[in-house]
Parts: C-alpha cells; sequence; structure tokens
C-alpha cells in the first residue's frame, strides 16, 4: 500500500513535471506569436483595421470599454508607434478624415511643417544640384513632428480620457512585443542605416539579427509615452522630450529648434467632398493632393459605363490609367501647401474642367504625358506609410494615413526619447522645375519654405451611402496611395467586387510621368500584352499600396477587411 503511494506520488511528480515542461514550451511558442493575425472580420458593433494585429486588438479593446470610433484611432495610432516603428510614429504625421454621428464631417492635418531655419535651396550644393540622400536620411530631412499635436486636436471628438488611450501603448513599450518574421526581415534590413545615422545606437540595433518571435522592449519611448501622458501635447512639445529631440539634432546637424516644436499645431480644415453616382466621397484636402486626384480620377470615369467594360479588361484598365495620366500631370504642376500658394483647387475640380480633359482620350490608344500636357515630371515618393480604418455601432466613422514618409522615416532615432524621426522634407520639391536626384521634378507651388507644409499624397477617405458611412478605407504607398483607393473603390462600387478582391487583386499605376503604367508583379500577363499592343510601357515593380477597409453590409454588419500584403490585421467585436 505504502509502495502504491509512492509509485503514485512519483508519478503525480513526474506528471506536474511534464506538464510544467510542456506548459512552458507552450507558453514560449505562445509568446513567439500570441496573436493571430485576421484578414477579415465580420463584426456588429465596431470594426478596426491596421497595419498590425496588436494595434488593431488596441483599438478593438477601446471600443468595447465604451471608446468611439476618434478613441479607438487614437490608441491605435499609439500602438502603432509602438509595434509598427517603419510607419507608425510619434515623430512623423498624418491626418484625419471622420464623419461623426451627427453628421459632422472633420479633417485633421497634422502633416510636419519645414522647420523656421528651412530654406529653399537647403538640399542643393554649390553648383545647384540636389546633394544626394540629404532629404532622405539624417537629421536634416526631418519636419516638425505633428502626430502629438494630431492626436490631442482629435481627442476633443472622444469619450475616454486620454490616459486611457495611451496606456495600452506605453504596455507594449514597457513590457515588449513579439516581432514577426517580417518585422523580423525589416529590422535586420535596416541595421546599417541605423547604426549610419544614429548618434546614439537606438534599441533597434542589436548583436544578432532579429528573428521571428523576439521581444522588442523599447524603455524610453515608454518614459517619452509617459511624459505625454502625464504632461499632455506638453510632454512631446516641450520640456524633456522637446529638449531631448533638440540635443539630437545638434549632435545630427539637424535644424528643429525648442521654438519649432513648441509652434507647432495641427489644422483643422475642411473636407474635400465630391458625389460620385449615388455617393458621397469625404477625403483629404490640400496639404495632401489625394482628395483632389480621386475627386478628378473618378469624375473622369463617372460617365463612361466603366462596370460594362469589366474589371481587369483591357479597355477598363486603359480608361482609368488616363484618368490618372491627367490627373497627376495636375499635381505636378499645381498641387502644395494652400495656406502658402494658391492652390486652384475649385478649378481643378470644376466638372466642365474635369469633362475637358478627358477630350483627347482615344480609346485601345495609349496617350502620351508629353502631349496631354508639355510639363515637368513627378518625384519619387515614399511609399512607406500607414492606414487605419474605425467604425463603431454609433456610426462614427474615422480614416487615419501618418506616416514617417520612408520606412523608418530618417532613420535616426532621439536618444533617450526612444522614437523615430520623420524624413518628410523629402516630399518637398527639392529643386523646383528642374530634375531631381530621381530623374524627376515636382513643382514651384511645393518648394520648400518655413512652417510650409509638404504636399502629400495619403488618401484617407470615407464613403457615404444614403448620407450615412458605407466604406472607410485608405492606404499607404506614397504617389501610388490616390491610385490605390481608386482602383478599390471602382472595384466595388463599379464593378461589384468583394472587399477583398478590391482589396488584394493585383493593382496598376500610372503617374503622368514616368509614362509607363507600373503594375504588380501578380498583375496578369495577357492583360499587359494587350495594354503594350494600344502602346502603353509595362514596368513590373512590388506591392502597391496596403489597403484597409471597412465596408457596412445591407444587413448593418461591418466587414472589416485587412491587406494581405503585409502583417495587416482586422479586429472587432
Ligand atoms: N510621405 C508620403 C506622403 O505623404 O504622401
Amino acid at each position: 500500500m505504502r509502495c502504491k503511494s509512492f509509485r503514485m506520488k512519483a508519478a503525480i511528480i513526474l506528471l506536474t513535471g511534464f506538464l510544467a515542461y510542456s506548459f512552458s514550451v507552450f507558453s514560449q511558442a505562445e509568446k513567439a506569436f500570441p496573436y493571430i493575425i485576421t484578414k477579415k472580420k465580420v463584426v456588429t458593433h465596431g470594426a478596426v483595421v491596421s497595419a498590425h494585429p496588436l494595434a488593431s486588438k488596441v483599438g478593438t479593446d477601446i471600443l468595447q470599454q465604451g471608446g468611439n470610433a476618434i478613441d479607438a484611432a487614437i490608441a491605435t495610432q499609439l500602438a502603432l508607434a509602438v509595434v509598427y516603428p517603419n510607419a507608425g510614429n510619434l515623430g512623423g504625421g498624418g491626418f484625419m478624415v471622420a464623419r461623426l454621428k451627427d453628421g459632422q464631417q472633420l479633417a485633421l492635418d497634422y502633416r510636419e511643417r519645414a522647420p523656421d531655419k528651412a530654406s529653399r535651396n537647403m538640399y542643393l550644393n554649390e553648383h545647384g544640384a540636389v546633394i544626394e540622400g540629404k532629404s532622405i536620411n539624417g537629421h536634416l530631412s526631418a519636419g516638425v513632428p505633428g502626430t502629438v499635436a494630431g492626436l490631442f486636436a482629435s481627442a476633443k471628438y472622444g469619450r475616454l480620457s486620454f490616459r486611457k488611450l495611451i496606456q495600452p501603448a506605453i504596455d507594449l513599450a514597457e513590457n515588449g512585443f513579439s516581432i514577426t518574421a517580417r518585422e523580423a526581415a525589416s529590422l535586420n534590413s535596416i541595421r546599417d542605416d541605423l547604426k549610419k545615422y544614429n548618434t546614439v545606437l537606438p534599441v533597434f540595433v542589436k548583436k544578432e539579427p532579429w528573428k521571428a518571435g523576439d521581444i522588442l522592449v523599447q524603455k524610453e519611448l515608454a518614459a517619452t509615452l509617459r511624459r505625454i501622458r502625464n504632461q499632455g501635447a506638453k510632454g512631446f512639445y516641450e520640456g524633456t522630450t522637446a529638449q531631448l529631440i533638440v540635443a539630437e539634432m545638434k549632435r545630427g546637424g539637424g535644424i528643429i529648434t525648442l521654438e519649432d516644436l513648441k509652434s507647432y499645431h495641427a489644422k483643422f480644415r475642411q473636407p474635400h467632398v465630391f458625389t460620385y453616382k449615388q455617393y458621397t466621397v469625404l477625403g483629404m484636402p490640400m496639404p495632401s493632393s489625394g482628395g483632389i486626384l480621386l475627386h478628378q480620377m473618378m469624375k473622369m470615369v463617372e460617365t463612361r459605363d466603366i462596370a460594362s467594360l469589366g474589371f481587369q479588361s483591357p479597355e477598363a484598365v486603359q480608361l482609368m490609367t488616363e484618368a490618372e495620366r491627367r490627373a497627376y500631370a495636375d499635381r505636378a504642376e499645381y498641387m502644395g501647401d494652400a495656406d502658402f500658394v494658391k492652390v486652384p483647387q475649385q478649378e481643378l475640380t470644376d466638372s466642365l474642367y474635369i469633362q475637358s480633359r478627358m477630350k483627347n482620350y482615344v480609346a485601345g490608344k495609349a496617350g502620351n504625358s508629353l502631349l496631354i500636357r508639355p510639363g515637368l515630371p513627378t518625384r519619387k515618393e515614399s511609399e512607406e506609410t500607414t492606414h487605419l480604418s474605425v467604425l463603431d455601432s454609433d456610426g462614427n466613422a474615422v480614416s487615419v494615413t501618418t506616416t514617417l514618409n520612408n520606412s523608418y522615416g530618417s532613420k535616426t532615432v532621439v536618444a533617450g526619447a526612444g522614437f523615430l524621426l520623420n524624413d518628410e522634407m523629402d516630399d518637398f520639391s527639392a529643386k523646383p522645375g528642374a530634375p531631381n536626384l530621381y530623374g524627376a521634378v515636382g513643382g514651384e507651388a511645393n518648394a520648400i519654405a518655413p512652417g510650409k507644409r509638404m504636399l502629400s499624397s495619403m488618401t484617407p477617405t470615407i464613403v457615404l451611402k444614403n448620407n450615412k458611412p458605407y466604406i472607410v478605407v485608405g492606404s499607404p504607398g506614397g504617389t501610388t496611395i490616390p491610385t490605390t483607393l481608386f482602383q478599390t473603390l471602382v472595384n466595388i462600387l463599379d464593378f461589384g467586387l468583394s472587399t477583398e478582391d478590391a482589396i488584394n487583386k493585383p493593382k496598376f499605376h500610372h503617374q503622368w510621368l514616368p509614362d509607363r503604367i507600373d503594375v504588380e508583379p501578380a498583375y496578369p500577363q495577357s492583360l499587359r500584352e494587350a495594354l503594350r499592343l494600344m502602346g502603353y510601357t509595362i514596368y513590373e515593380r512590388g506591392a502597391i499600396g496596403r489597403t484597409e477597409a471597412i465596408k457596412v453590409l445591407t444587413d448593418g454588419h461591418l466587414e472589416a477587411v485587412a491587406d494581405t500584403r503585409g502583417d495587416d490585421a482586422a479586429d472587432g467585436f
């Protein structure tokens, strides 16, 4: 009996040991990937789609705690600043378009601005040539960050305290989170740049290469977030954080001053609104070209029964390409910060003008950018931006696109504060009227001036149907953002594609100059060939956009769909 009980005890100890071992193995695995990436979710009460599953979950938690879509968008952006350092940010800027349950329509501009010491020729050498990389990497490429001001400006439309909204981001930074394979590869790919453009080695550089499941802890970022929690926007634009930014500038030859930071303000603007068939489209006005470009492109195809041509038919792609060509020609010539230059916004979106632009369109024959509009090529813009869409049960809709410009911005981390600075100065025309280092140029309207906001392509968009939010959508992708939105919306509204197909089917892009159609690798070969026969040059490139959309279904459910091109995730409840 004694012997039996001893054997039982031994068995229990062994079993307990085995279970403990299994649990520890399991919890290690759990630790590696404690989240799953859901690409589509149909929910009743509220939905969030963003570039990272942890950020989408933070937004959803806030909705579940009684926050509205604005609250969720703020918390999601703050979480992205921690878990998605290549584009989520405190040191960058962005735009928010919102439609509130009472019908109010908001457009919030928290775009970076040129520092007061910036000057028109600051990126040119003594011969007047653009100095390669100077507006893209390091301290001098940074504009005055707008994100934190934007978050506080939008918070007045929220319900929960900012303290509550920022806490998940603080926890993620303080305790760390496990990174995905994609994130590991991305951090490894910029290791050399981080070493080159930092005065103090940042947390993103470690001895061994990053791998999936590694935990990224960001203590200095957590401290910055706590200062913002405790002191509000002043916790960023004044005091310790501001001093750390300026000290970083001094170490690396940057020009942002304490006064630049203190005087930064986000600006509420009138959303750019237009109708497309039975829908109303809300978009971002200047300094983003996105709203006007989308308006022009959609109006150029509206009366041409594009649906009957068929999705991915050569005829439909040609029609859309020619609309894109004409809209982007106007972008290069006329667009910039309307607080500084006259942008003929009324004229550009006048319906007779838009129709006249398509007069020389010939079905089946490629247009020619030099004939369509003699002028100057547009610049290549960085595509590393990020978008999030939120819709709550009251019908508040929020569409936010935010950016550091290039992936990891300037690659410069503010030492002691733990966040990356943008390289948004590159979105200005470094040398108006002459080819820049990409062999392309931008217009006079987008020349550098102190305090001016650089032209953007970000296109956060809300589509209303019967005066209620129907689609909340946006994408990163530099100059490909407006064409990505154009295709996604035409795919849904005209071709009747499912939201997943509208987002994930391979896309194309034409931006006037270079005069070619860019296509994703999966773009059908037969379609490329048909377009070549019409006279187009086809150029294969990488992914175009990473679209996040929420669509309201006919039964009132919310369909949240995240792009398959990244770790983007849909969440909600
Ligand atoms: N930096 C990309 C954009 O603003 O369009």
